[in-house]
């Protein structure tokens, strides 16, 4: 409890606060951190701040505060409880070595406790502080500080490395730091230490972070920096939450609207809803929140197999299947993404921009899940039916329908569930791991070194050169062998002499016309023997009970193949041929190269 504010009330009313005590305002950054492989995503408001909290000076000063969009997947598995989302807004503020530790604290607790600003309850604050560890001292200082601010004893509690040493990875900027929780219910659960990091009810609900970064760590050992800096960080739906004594932070502004717009689909109201309902809704809303986020963003990815495509890509189809639970559409789901847009445009005009590809990207993704569900769920139903009055399911069956159907085994355990069937999981591990391996052997025959994106796109390059070597030079050109790295790929094929500078011009316009046209790649499971019939070039491995998964692009190009490949044309970006040669008799050698994402 303390003053009801909504969300951009509050954000405002942050941001005032910190500039009338001397900080600039500065832009929250990409939600993709540029230059920084060791992240998808940005997870803190410090993160883009790394360079100046280590000593670089920044151009707007010394005191800097702002509101950044963050997301965090590592919990992934509890959104859908009261206070965890995997994107969120955070308030922060910043000492570049300037305010200390005593000063951060007295704002910390002017602005969530004085009745001008957030009239929180005193009594209602809890903080925990750094118990010290070996050679890093208790913090008695931040102790004091909040004792001097008359929070009594008893609300002060001290913990270790654990809970109370702040760091975003394994090395850079990190240190002690006090914690500021919000007590939900005034009143101890009955445990011997109701306390926040003593107790694992839900009564306290961690609002505020302060962090005092005077450490830097590097090939796992800490260096204490010579600079004193604060890094704060409050989370924006977690206090505006607290403040309306919302039982969740799906009850404030924005989230409440999404809430809305999927009961209404649903024709039920929030109390209508079971607890397992309840939770499908919740990763509903946080899961599309965070997609038109990502999608939304100026560095934003198409949902992908890789990288933070492929988180984007398993929100989305995770939503999907909790929609089953509520026996939500999945198109009104993906039909919320303008609710999201409609409430966040203000504070990120970003997302109003880019709103027809968020549409529309969540809707292809969509579809192309719902397709593999359907299929594989039509698949799974005769399944049954033909072994109706076993408790069984195999695991190679269950394989059967994820590797080839990509079918999801969680779905299968449940939908088999439902008929009484039990599938066996173990025996489908060890299908999935029988098949990496011999994936990873015809990966080496088609000249794969690894499956890093660089490597994936070179590999759906190839294809589309090995295309157009047919369509330029005529169908003699047979691919003789392929080595590929993040690097570059090389080629070589039949044919009989070297290239004229026409032909080669002609290649490459052909291969760039394909990567423009952003066609789709796709992959299709089917027979060696329909594959060659329909044309489609390639390896073919005959062991794997005949069946052969064969990758297709647009209508240029069919190669039996087993991947791994991008999911559009235009990831390769710009194609170049860098040499042509000879490299034995009536045989070609061409290495290329792509332009770096
Ligand atoms: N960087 C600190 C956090 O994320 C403030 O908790």
């Amino acid at each position: 409890m303390g003053k009801t504010l909504e969300i951009d009330q509050l954000r405002t009313m942050y941001l005032r606060f910190f500039e009338q005590r001397g900080h600039a305002i500065i832009p929250g950054a990409s939600l993709l951190p540029d230059g920084d492989p060791s992240v998808l995503f940005t997870t803190a408001g410090m993160h883009p701040l790394v360079p100046y909290l280590r000593g670089q000076p920044h151009a707007a000063g010394r005191r800097l505060a702002n509101v950044q969009k963050c997301i965090r997947t590592s919990d992934i598995d509890l959104v859908g409880d009261r206070t965890h989302l995997t994107f969120f807004e955070m308030l922060g503020n910043w000492s570049l070595d300037d305010y200390g530790k005593e000063q951060s604290i007295r704002w910390s607790h002017e602005l969530l406790t004085s009745l001008e600003w957030l009239a929180i309850p005193d009594e209602r604050l809890w903080v925990s502080v750094f118990a010290g560890d070996g050679e890093l001292p208790r913090d008695e200082q931040a102790a004091r500080t909040w004792l001097e601010l008359g929070v009594a004893p008893e609300r002060i509690v001290y913990l270790g490395m654990e809970d109370n040493f702040w760091a975003a990875g394994t090395e850079g900027p990190c240190g002690p730091d006090t914690e500021i929780f919000y007590d939900t219910t005034g009143e101890p659960c009955g445990a011997p230490r109701c306390a926040p990091g003593l107790c694992n009810c839900r009564r306290f609900v961690e609002i505020w972070n302060n962090v005092f970064m005077s450490y830097e760590r590097s090939a796992g050992a800490l260096h204490e920096l010579r600079r004193h800096n604060i890094d704060t960080g409050m989370g924006l739906e977690r206090v505006a939450a607290v403040l309306c004594d919302a039982g969740s932070v799906y009850e404030v502004q924005g989230l409440r609207a999404i809430a809305e717009h999927l009961l209404s689909d649903l024709g039920k109201r929030h109390d209508e809803l079971s607890e397992r309902e309840l939770r499908a809704l919740r990763i509903c809303i946080d899961h599309l929140r965070t997609a038109v986020f990502i999608l939304g963003d100026p560095n934003g990815p198409e949902p992908a197999n890789t990288g933070a495509g492929y988180v984007l890509r398993r929100l989305i189809r995770r939503a999907v299947r909790y929609c089953r639970i509520l026996a939500l559409e999945p198109s009104a789901w993906e039909a919320g993404a303008s609710v999201v847009v409609e409430h966040y445009a203000s504070a990120y005009p970003e997302l109003q921009l880019r709103r027809a590809r968020i549409l529309e990207s969540l809707r292809e993704e969509r579809e192309r899940f719902e397709r593999t569900l359907d299929r594989g769920s039509r698949l799974l139903a005769q399944l049954l039916e033909r072994n109706a009055g076993t408790e069984r399911l195999s695991g190679a069956e269950a394989f059967r329908l994820y590797d080839t159907y990509g079918f999801p085994l969680e779905l299968t355990v449940e939908m088999a569930g439902e008929h009484g069937v039990e599938v066996d999981v173990t025996a489908f591990e060890r299908c999935f791991a029988e098949h990496r391996e011999r994936s990873r052997s015809i990966a080496a025959k088609s000249g794969l070194a690894d499956d890093s994106r660089q490597s994936v796109r070179y590999h759906t390059a190839t294809h589309l050169l090995h295309a157009a070597l047919r369509a330029v030079l005529g169908a003699h050109v047979e691919q003789r062998g392929s080595n590929i790295s993040a690097d570059r790929l090389r080629f070589d094929f039949s044919h009989g002499g070297a290239l004229t500078s026409e032909e080669r011009s002609a290649v490459e316009a052909w291969v760039q016309q394909a990567i423009d046209r952003d066609l789709p790649v796709y992959r299709e499971v089917s027979t060696s023997e329909a594959a060659k019939a329909r044309g489609a070039t390639g390896l073919f491995d005959d062991r794997y009970d005949g069946e052969v998964s064969v990758y297709g692009i647009g209508d240029l190009s069919l190669e039996i193949c087993a991947g791994p490949h991008v999911e559009r044309t235009s990831e390769l970006g710009r194609f170049r041929i860098v040499k042509e040669q000879s490299c034995g008799a009536g045989m070609r050698r061409i290495r290329a190269l792509l332009s770096p994402t």
